[in-house]
């Protein structure tokens, strides 16, 4: 089964370049791929991390048209704002292009060219929803009508967003143009499909039999995708936006988006190395990782395989280290509804802090399942992993040297029983965090490489140096050169996951030679070597840095649910004489006060021009009962009188409900006499 590779070739999904990247990208993505790449250079192993921007298909479309500008503006824009977030977090591409670049538009044209020359494609017609003022096919995102399962308005070619059902354009009952509201008509088109059908067998024994180590959320969806019967996919579409459609005859067509994307990790190898790039595509030797996150799936490993087998001279993928999705306190992810932290705003809240945050997302990787990233544990594991034990270790071994030897590594002695005990504890971690990186598994490599700075955190409160530098120096030593050698050994055994700690780290130790086969050993620093200057690896967060995070949540989330309200439906019609049955008067607030014991109900003495009376309302939430003295309400003078906590209430106080749930009592808009009628 294990099969010796010469180099490893490590792509990364190309994000959609028309929003910019949260942290569900980093957490599925980007961090475990970065990962994998520092542990094999570190270990000096050729490998290639090719990454870029996706910058066609439709939402980039929308997107200008909403905004007044090209699509091409988009791009340029987002691709920027992308590439850079990626480099502020030292995501270490060896290349971040983009699919609007010139190199990949021949690559990707020749791609279909090929395919088509060789007769790998059929062509076939369909019916599609034709806008006939605009003159164009529309996408199922273009698409809007109301929803056959629950009815409601504006729901997308395909996917309903009230009630989640995917749909196709066909099933929305009025379609319509989703930017002009045009009525639209069913007109012939062709396009071209790969016949995935023709391939079942071929991928059936290919992922179900060759490659069933890969992970079990991948292989299932693979295996229910195949039970299910493969069907011919349409690999173009009517759109002025994307790569022309190389045929003649094929004007106002181009290339699906979900064809060109993968293709563009071919050319940017291409872009990257013009004459060297085919021994990391063409050689059997090189293999082959697609880093993704899970709604990546089918095309990783079903369509792209298909169209590369189809081309017939490439390698194929040896894995798909998908992740499932991370979620934020609790909810999904969502770039429309702002329900994300944007790596852009996280720098500029926590500066320098990129380390804490890949940290907090490799900790709690969604890689069996989803997950949930909270601004609460963000915290906990900053403040009582990385400062308490990590950071805590290096700083108290630092500082030791510093006090005691002057930054000088000192001199070991003998080792005691307990020395090789721990030494024993941490020898075994290079070949541990090995295992688990070769395997993917990056949340326990992680896991692993904390134990070390756990051990090392233990020694020292152990042995106690500080109490003996009195009476026994020789031992005081042989103490901080070992926890030295391990301070050098955290400083590589982290550098995969925290690239900028152990950069610091390395500073501060004044550590030359840096290398993954030096881990597990004790003699990295020598006797006399100088130190540099100690600095705190990391600092405590505080409550209020957390709490301005959440209330945004909050902010964000009131916001939503007010924009995402909707009326409810009117009630049956009333007669007129059935409304006046209702007398509706109005009143002057006397006296407020809370109802003792009742935390919603407020007592109200009203002077309703008959003498007064006394009201209890549900509103306490929402008021101070001192704000109400003096206004002027509204109430159903005529209600049935009823107990409520014991107080008799004679009526009741109009109010009206907002979007959010909260009560807003209704009065007159000018000056009306208590006890006038309302009508
Ligand atoms: N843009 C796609 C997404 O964000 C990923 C494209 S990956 C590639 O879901 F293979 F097409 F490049
Ligand atoms: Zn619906």
């Amino acid at each position: 089964m294990e099969k010796k590779f010469a180099r490893t070739l490590v792509t990364t999904a190309l994000p959609y370049a028309n929003g910019p990247v949260h942290i569900g990208h980093l957490a599925g993505v980007y961090v475990p791929a970065d990962i994998y790449v520092r542990y094999l250079r570190l270990k000096g192993e050729e490998v290639l991390h090719v990454g870029g921007s996706d910058e066609h298909g439709v939402p980039v479309t929308i997107r200008a048209k909403k905004e007044g500008c090209t699509p091409q503006d988009v791009v340029d824009r987002y691709h920027s704002i992308i590439k850079q977030a990626f480099a502020d977090f030292g995501i270490s591409f060896d290349i971040y292009s983009r699919t609007t670049s010139e190199t990949h538009h021949k690559h990707a044209s020749d791609f279909f060219r090929k395919l088509y020359e060789d007769g790998k494609f059929v062509e076939m017609e369909s019916e599609q929803y034709y806008d006939e003022e605009a003159k164009q096919f529309l996408s199922d995102r273009n698409i809007v009508g109301e929803c056959p399962r629950c009815h409601a308005d504006g729901a997308y070619g395909d996917q309903c967003e009230k009630c989640g059902s995917t749909l196709s354009p066909d099933e929305l009952i009025n379609p319509k143009n989703a930017l002009t509201g045009n009525p639209l008509v069913k007109r012939n088109t062709s396009h071209w499909y790969l016949p995935l059908n023709d391939y079942q067998g071929w991928l059936e024994k290919w992922i179900l039999e060759d490659h069933k180590e890969w992970r079990s959320n991948v292989y299932g969806q693979c295996k229910s995708w195949l039970d299910a019967g493969l069907r011919p996919r349409a690999v173009t579409r009517d759109l002025e936006w994307g790569i022309p459609v190389p045929v003649e005859g094929a004007e106002g067509k181009v290339l699906y988006v979900w064809f060109d994307a993968p293709i563009g990790y071919i050319s940017n190898t291409k872009e990257l190395l013009p004459n060297d790039w085919e021994k990391w595509w063409k050689d059997e030797s090189t293999r082959l990782i697609h880093f993704i996150g899970k709604d990546n799936i089918v095309f990783h490993c079903i369509v792209f395989p298909t169209m590369l087998k189809a081309e017939g001279s490439y390698i194929l993928p040896d894995n798909v280290p998908s992740n499932e999705f991370l979620n934020l306190e609790g909810d999904k992810i969502s770039t429309s509804r702002n329900w994300a932290v944007w790596l852009h705003e996280y720098l500029v809240d926590f500066p320098g802090k990129q380390d804490v945050l890949r940290y907090v997302l490799t900790a709690n990787a969604p890689e069996t399942k989803d997950n949930d990233f909270t601004w609460k544990d963000f915290q906990a594991r900053n403040n009582s992993e990385l400062v308490a034990i990590y950071g805590n270790f290096v700083n108290r071994a630092l500082q030791l040297t510093k006090k005691y030897f002057n930054g000088i590594v000192p001199e070991a002695g003998e080792l005691t029983d307990y020395d090789r005990e721990t030494l024993k504890e941490f020898s075994g971690v290079k070949e541990e965090v090995e295992k688990l990186l070769n395997n993917f598994k990056f949340r326990d490599a992680q896991k692993e490489a904390m134990n070390l700075a756990r051990i090392g955190n233990k020694y020292l409160a152990d042995t106690e140096p500080w109490k003996l530098a009195k009476t026994d120096m020789p031992r005081v030593q042989t103490i901080l050169n070992f926890a030295l050698q391990l301070v050098a050994n955290l400083a590589i055994a982290f550098e995969p996951f925290l690239p900028f700690s152990s950069k610091k780290l390395r500073e501060m130790l004044n550590l030359e030679s840096f290398d993954w086969a030096n881990l597990g050993k004790i003699d990295l620093l020598p006797a006399g070597h100088t130190l540099g200057e100690p600095q705190l690896l990391f600092e405590k967060i505080e409550d209020a840095e957390i709490d301005a995070q959440t209330a945004r949540l909050e902010r964000i989330k009131k916001e939503n649910e007010v924009n995402s309200f909707t009326p409810e439906p009117v009630a049956p019609v009333v007669s007129f004489d059935d409304f006046c049955k209702v007398d509706i008067r109005v009143g002057k607030v006397l006296e407020c006060e809370k109802v003792p014991k009742a935390d919603k109900l407020l007592k109200f003495k009203i002077d309703d021009g008959m003498g007064g009376r006394t009201i209890v309302s549900g509103i306490a939430k929402y008021y101070k009962p001192e704000d109400l003295v003096g206004k002027e309400v509204c109430f159903i003078a005529n209600f049935e009188p009823r107990k409520l906590k014991g107080v008799e209430s004679q009526g009741m106080i109009l109010s009206a409900e907002n979007a959010d749930g909260s009560l807003v009592v209704i009065g007159p808009q000018g000056e009306v006499k208590p006890g006038c009628k309302v009508g």
